[in-house]
């Protein structure tokens, strides 16, 4: 009998994309542990944001198998309800909020839970200032996204994900947009997210973060996984020299 707990949540088998002639995806394998919190390193344009972009179902690919809680994408589809379990499933946060400007923080939160989870607007607001008071911004409700700071705004973003209650979270540099003083704050709440047991796929150089926090780095290189381990030991003694070369450019700044 299977114990459920130890089944992955998200696992890519083979999975290769182009965006035309660029291979950008290369035979990626990659499984994740539910409450696994995962480190994603590499150059610019190595694959890391169309990677976990995959993962939540939003690039197609042209090869391999994507599953995430037992839902299956392939590349001629899975159909529309895999990808439309998928998207509900999985949220994300990207480097630049993508928060709806005309819109009070409040609503940016309850719009998604009432439209497509069919929430009442009562049920969505009390669950949406719930989530503003555990990202600690609880007193901006009413206002509008550029009233925020920008670390306040990326606090919206994910409570605005969480909303939808997700079972995984992708993170694309969620901090390289903010000004070095906000960076602790959106990390605080991605700790705590860690704490509670979240699975989380997370693009970011924050190597303070990554070492406290992930249960594993993975180092991608020309869109393959060319190393993974414990953050410790990639960092610290890795052992592909592309990964040397790389971090001891990171880790000069
Ligand atoms: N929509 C797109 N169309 C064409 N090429 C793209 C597109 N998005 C990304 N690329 C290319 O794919 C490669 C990987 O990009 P990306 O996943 O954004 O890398 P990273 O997040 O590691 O910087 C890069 O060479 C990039 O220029
Ligand atoms: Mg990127």
């Amino acid at each position: 009998m299977s114990d459920d707990t130890s089944n992955p949540i998200v696992v890519m088998e083979r999975v290769n994309k182009y965006f035309g002639s660029l291979h950008v995806l290369q035979d990626v394998d990659l499984s994740v542990d539910p409450g696994e919190v995962i480190v994603i390193i590499g150059a610019s344009g190595s694959g890391k944001s169309t990677l976990i972009r995959c993962i939540n179902g939003l690039e197609p690919f042209q090869g391999g198998a994507i599953e995430v809680d037992d839902h299956r994408l392939v590349p001629d589809g899975g159909g529309r309800s895999a990808l439309q379990a998928i998207r509900t499933e999985v949220g994300m946060v990207f480097q630049q909020f993508n928060l709806f400007p005309h819109r009070k923080v409040l609503d940016n939160i309850t719009l998604a839970p009432v439209k497509v989870r069919g929430w009442s607007w009562e049920r969505a607001t009390e669950n949406a200032q719930r989530l503003l008071e555990r990202v600690g911004i609880a007193d901006q409700a009413d206002k509008y996204p550029s009233q925020l700071s920008g670390g306040q705004q990326q606090r919206v973003a994910i409570a605005r994900s969480l909303a939808m209650e997700p079972r995984v979270m992708l993170f694309d540099e969620p901090t390289s947009a903010l000004d070095p003083e906000m960076i602790g704050e959106v990390l605080d709440v991605m700790r705590e997210l860690a704490r509670e047991g979240m699975t989380m796929l997370v693009v970011t150089h924050e190597m303070g973060f990554a070492r406290e926090v992930a249960h594993r780095a993975i180092y991608i290189h020309g869109g393959r996984i060319v190393e993974q381990g414990r953050p410790e030991a990639v960092f610290d003694n890795p052992q592909n020299e592309r990964t040397q070369a790389f971090l001891s450019r990171v880790l000069k700044h």
